[in-house]
């Protein structure tokens, strides 16, 4: 495989991005026709922020596991497709070469049309970091059913709400999934999840911990029973399905500012094009490297980087199931050696809490294999940065600082490695075809280096969002009717001198918890649920290790026998159970009353401050309903 479309020179960069603005659709269009497709398309683009109504490579037809796979098979099929490394060390790790993945992601294809699966439908995935996953990703994107992956750290009610609206049919699990000590029952948080969603006719379970199960009967069956039958059957291969380039290829939920969180839809051939080109440029992927992506492929980092960049690149995607802390905190460094990675790509949070446990875990660790770094999912502070280029790279190895969103499907800013300048803490140039802009709150662009302002998009990329399942008003008040004509980030942005861009953090009420985006009204409903508090208002402050922490200040009144430590942890544990774990606030501050305006509204400024320790400067309190409900919180402050 090779890649013509890979920039090689700061030169070469400069060149292809002004093409690709001056030109957006030849330059769109010469990346695309290194593809496979069914049939080309009529029109490279055609679009408007307003409704929105985006359409690349329109009437185009493809299916993207033919470009992840069928297309790799003669010249790469012996090749390492995924090398798959266990939760256990001791446990033996898995290879499965392009040839192997092509036939596994055939044979679970054919399981999903035996269980009446057909193009259109939603599946829901909620399982391990283990092969099947990313088997029955491919296997719904190969017969055209929309996957709909779910992050094993959700709950059962946020299974349940994301069922329902997607209104899927089909569920896909394991019994267990293992990450670190821990043994996840998914099969049963699925059961109960499915409480709530009699419509659902076919659970799908591949074993995986083999803990104790209930399946049901008429509605659950085993992955691998199922595989037998088909194979009784003397179904192999499974041809693939002709998609529309514009036909939903996955559901993706992610949380916004208001509400319950919205389903991102990516569609077949501009998330193809946008995340192997991103990728392929991004981490200068040459042929026959390693590539190690830690996130969850329940992330779009996952989907993304993980799953369909590399693949549709014929790169060795390497899939860990277990957690950077266990056995001990070399793991990372352990599975560089063990397999030679060349590139890693990994989150702020993780090298924050790695930092943490100094540098035994690195000691008798080579790393010399490692040619690129890369970091996602929020920013990086100087001082995490330079101990990953100093202690894991050993200062020869680029760090790409790489910025974007589940709804842009791939990378926007980001340097290329070792070709664009790094600079730390800074995303630094916008990918070719991107075109970011700062605007101030009147959405009054503002131009030239050194200012700051909200982060804007204002032409499209194949990898943009097309709408949010089943509501596509939501997706233009949410993204596009912010500001006139533009994709709003919801990040706050600086430009340097040089044209440098540093993503400053969320401007709106999401939070950026360990890499993982929460919204503070999410969190507020959840505590709101337990059945003594009266209201609550949660913000975000500074954590050393998790970027941000979750601080919320409740209005209780129900009785906890004077145990405080109590009434904290039945909170908490309504939290996990609305949401899951990873929303678990980390600081619950009762209250008598929150700070609020003559209009009601809450002044969540000065909470910020007061969760930030910025006691002093509160800011005008003079249009408070009650300011003495400041002193309290000062005074009660965690
Ligand atoms: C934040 C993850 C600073 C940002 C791919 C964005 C970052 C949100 C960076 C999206 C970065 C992501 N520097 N901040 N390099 N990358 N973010 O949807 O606030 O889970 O809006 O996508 O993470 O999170 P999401």
């Amino acid at each position: 495989m090779s890649y013509p479309y890979q920039i090689k020179s700061l030169s070469e960069y400069q060149e292809a991005y002004k093409r690709s603005v001056q030109q957006p659709e030849n330059f769109w269009a010469d990346i695309a026709n290194n593809f496979y497709w069914r049939r080309r398309w009529d029109k490279v683009l055609e679009w408007n922020f307003k409704e929105p109504k985006i359409e690349w490579f329109k009437g185009a037809k493809l299916n993207i596991t033919e470009n992840c796979l069928d297309r790799h098979l003669e010249t790469l099929g012996n090749r390492p497709a995924i090398i798959w490394e266990p939760n256990d060390p001791e446990e033996y790790h898995r290879i499965i070469t392009y040839k192997d993945l092509h036939l596994k992601v055939c044979q679970f294809a054919n399981v999903l049309k035996n269980n009446g699966v057909k193009k259109g439908d939603r599946v829901c995935i909620y399982m391990g970091m283990i092969p099947e996953l990313a088997i029955s990703v491919l296997a719904c994107a190969r017969i055209g059913a929309i996957h709909s992956v779910i992050f094993g750290g959700f709950s059962a009610q946020s299974i349940a709400d994301r069922l329902q609206d997607a209104r899927a049919e089909y569920v896909i699990t394991c019994d267990g999934a293992y990450r670190g000590q821990k043994d996840i029952p998914l099969k049963s948080v699925i059961d109960d999840a499915l409480i709530a969603c009699p419509f659902v006719k076919r659970v799908i379970v591949s074993t995986r911990t083999r803990t104790a199960v209930s399946m049901i009967k008429g509605r659950d069956v085993w992955w691998e029973d199922e595989i037998k039958k088909i194979e009784t059957l003397g179904m192999k291969d499974c041809p693939a399905e002709e998609m529309d380039a514009e036909d939903p290829l996955f559901i993706l939920y992610t949380s916004g500012s208001t509400g319950k969180p919205k389903g991102v839809v990516h569609t077949c051939g501009g998330y193809m094009v946008y995340t192997n080109y991103s990728f392929v440029n991004v981490f200068q992927y040459q042929p026959g490297d390693i590539h190690f992506c830690t996130a969850d492929i329940g992330w779009i980092t996952g989907h993304s980087y993980i799953v369909y960049g590399p693949l549709s690149a014929g790169a060795t995607t390497l899939l860990f199931e277990g957690v950077p802390t266990w056995p001990d905190a070399g793991r990372f460094w352990q599975i560089v050696d063990k397999y030679s990675v060349n590139i890693l790509y990994t989150a702020p949070t993780a090298i924050r809490s790695l930092m943490g446990f100094g540098l035994g875990p690195l000691q008798g660790k080579s790393l010399s294999s490692l040619k690129v770094l890369g970091t996602v999912g929020e920013p990086i502070n100087e001082e995490a940065w330079h101990w990953y280029d100093e202690q894991v790279g050993k200062k020869k190895s680029p760090i790409v600082d790489t910025w974007w969103q589940t709804e842009t499907g791939g990378i926007l800013i980001s340097n290329l490695a070792g070709v664009t300048p790094a600079k730390p803490a800074h995303a630094t140039l916008p990918l070719p075809g991107v075109q970011p802009v700062l605007v101030d709150e009147n959405g009054k662009e503002i131009e030239g280096n050194n200012v700051s302002g909200n982060l804007c998009i204002k032409f499209p990329w194949p990898g943009i969002l097309r709408t949010t399942y089943g509501d596509h008003e939501r997706c233009r008040t949410n993204y596009f009717a912010t500001y006139e004509n533009m994709y709003f980030t919801g990040d706050g942005a600086l430009r340097d001198e040089d044209g440098n861009y540093r993503i400053t953090g969320r401007v709106d009420d999401v939070l950026n918890v360990s890499g993982h985006r929460i919204g503070t009204a999410e969190v507020e409903n959840a505590i709101n649920m337990h059945a003594g508090v009266v209201e609550s208002a949660v913000v975000g402050y500074p954590h050393d290790i998790k970027g941000q922490g979750i601080y919320a200040y409740v209005v209780y009144t129900g009785s906890h026998g004077g145990d405080e430590e109590l009434a904290r942890r039945d909170i908490t544990a309504t939290v996990s159970r609305i949401i899951g774990p990873i929303a678990k606030p980390d600081k619950i501050q009762f209250v008598t009353g929150l700070p609020k305006t003559r209009s009601g509204k809450i002044m969540r400024r000065i909470l910020r401050k007061v969760a930030e320790n910025e006691l002093e400067n509160l800011g005008d309190t003079s249009t408070l309903l009650d300011p003495s409900v400041v002193d309290e919180i000062k005074k009660g402050k965690l």
